[in-house]
């Protein structure tokens, strides 16, 4: 008998079409591409100044307090159960104490809610928030996580400017000119990425002002929360509760260089109880009852991960960011046809600007990023996966040696692709 003949003619089922491979103007899409795209003959090491995963390096190995409160935490055996929605107390106390350091209004252990990284908090707000006719204001350029989110629970995306001749800031008219009454948040990435700002406390009142004018809530990405290395400090959104409701999210992943720990949070900053009277809480805590959670072990190791890790260990973190940063900055200046127009001051990535016109025969960023990756194996995203065509944006916090060559096969490129006079 013929195999296909017991076949049914038609299956019931099929792949949803928001989980179709990704374009290759995703950050996902691209790293596939260009990755599939390097030279097999070329010998050297493939540099990756694409995506930030600095714990690939020794350098940036994470403290051993770190280690050990997961190890001693595994062997108490006392976080072997299910945790609770949202976590379990001392994690969420833990968590609650490590960020009030830097408010005015202190958090109580219900404000915070433990996910699985920031990445699942911001899945899970863009889907507490989604509703029928609801739209979200994102910053351009930006993280394209949130794009995504968006597209899958069918909340409409409009787009405010970051001004680069103005240290990245806000463009509080343009989040003027998109909001409607249908707007339900806007988006800040605080520390930036792609664009490696950091907000001053002012302009974050002024955003915080401009939300409250709006009726919206801010949702403030500070997954680079205090890797900063400029002029201005940290300052957490949160401490503009008060004037509009804020929620933050964030992780341990940048600041310890442990993303595969997926320890993340989620804040709500409302001293005025606004989220809870119009059902944020509730959804909030609803959607995190239907998702799946952060290892009760990995919990139990919170609070001693950040009560007991030393400032030595992380101002050494910054220190090798900042030195990377800056490499990163200087040498683009030696670089033909790229420019930035900002020194970088936090997180782990910046946005170079390209000038076409310098080059023969290279069409847009896809295409340099691609022609880069085959001649010289270095990897680097185009701008229009972050939403900023004719731009790049190059994440520099790798060992600082890596860095120095991928910048020099970088501008051998740019010398060869550049018009002859
Ligand atoms: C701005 C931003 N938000 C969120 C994330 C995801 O963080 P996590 O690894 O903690 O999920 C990243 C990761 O690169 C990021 O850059």
């Amino acid at each position: 008998m013929e195999k296909n003949s017991t076949l049914p003619k038609k299956w019931g089922f099929g792949g949803k079409s928001e989980f179709k491979p990704e374009p290759v103007t995703t950050i996902r899409g691209a790293l596939t591409f260009l990755h599939s795209n390097l030279d097999p003959s070329d010998k050297r090491t493939v540099i990756p100044m694409s995506h930030t995963e600095p714990s690939a390096f020794p350098c940036f190995n994470t403290t051993e307090i770190a280690a050990d409160a997961i190890a001693d935490s595994v062997r108490s055996v006392k976080f072997n159960g299910f945790p609770p929605t949202g976590g379990i107390l001392p994690a969420r106390r833990a968590v609650a104490e490590h960020l009030s350091q830097d408010l005015p209004d202190k958090l109580s252990p219900d404000d915070v809610f433990l996910t699985l990284g920031c990445k699942q908090a911001a899945q899970g707000i863009i889907q507490v928030l989604a509703g029928p006719k609801s739209n979200v204001l994102f910053p351009k350029p930006g993280f394209p996580y949130y794009d995504h989110f968006a597209r899958l629970y069918n909340v409409e995306v409009r787009y405010f400017d970051l001004l680069p001749e103005k240290d990245w800031e806000v463009d509080l008219d343009s989040v003027v000119a998109v909001a409607d009454e249908n707007t339900v948040a806007m988006l800040i990435i605080n520390p930036g990425n792609p664009c490696a700002n950091v907000f001053t406390y002012q302009h974050l009142k002024k955003v915080a002002e401009t939300a409250r004018k709006l009726g919206i809530l801010v949702l403030s990405d500070e997954v680079y929360g205090h890797l900063t290395y400029g002029k201005n400090p940290f300052v957490p959104m949160g401490v503009f509760g008060s004037i509009t409701p804020v929620i933050t999210v964030g992780s341990i992943s940048k600041r310890w260089i442990v993303p595969g720990w997926r320890l993340g949070w989620l804040v709500t900053h409302d001293p005025n109880g606004i989220l809870k009277e119009h059902g944020i809480i509730e959804s909030i805590k609803g959607y995190l009852d239907s998702s799946p959670e952060l290892p009760t072990f990995i919990q139990g190791a919170i609070p001693d991960i950040l009560s007991k890790t030393k400032e030595d260990f992380f101002t050494k973190i910054v220190k090798l960011v900042k030195e990377d940063a800056i490499s990163c900055y200087e040498g683009i200046k030696d670089v033909p046809g790229l420019s930035c127009p900002t020194k970088p001051e936090g997180a782990m990535s910046l946005m170079a600007k390209l000038d076409l016109s310098v080059f023969d025969g290279i069409k847009d960023d896809q295409d340099f990023c691609l022609k880069l990756a085959k001649e010289e194996s270095v990897i680097i995203l185009p701008g229009i996966c972050v939403g900023y065509e004719s731009w790049l944006r190059i994440t520099f916090a790798i060992d600082i040696s890596s860095l120095q060559d991928g910048m020099k096969r970088l501008k051998a490129f740019c010398e060869r692709h550049s018009k002859k006079a």
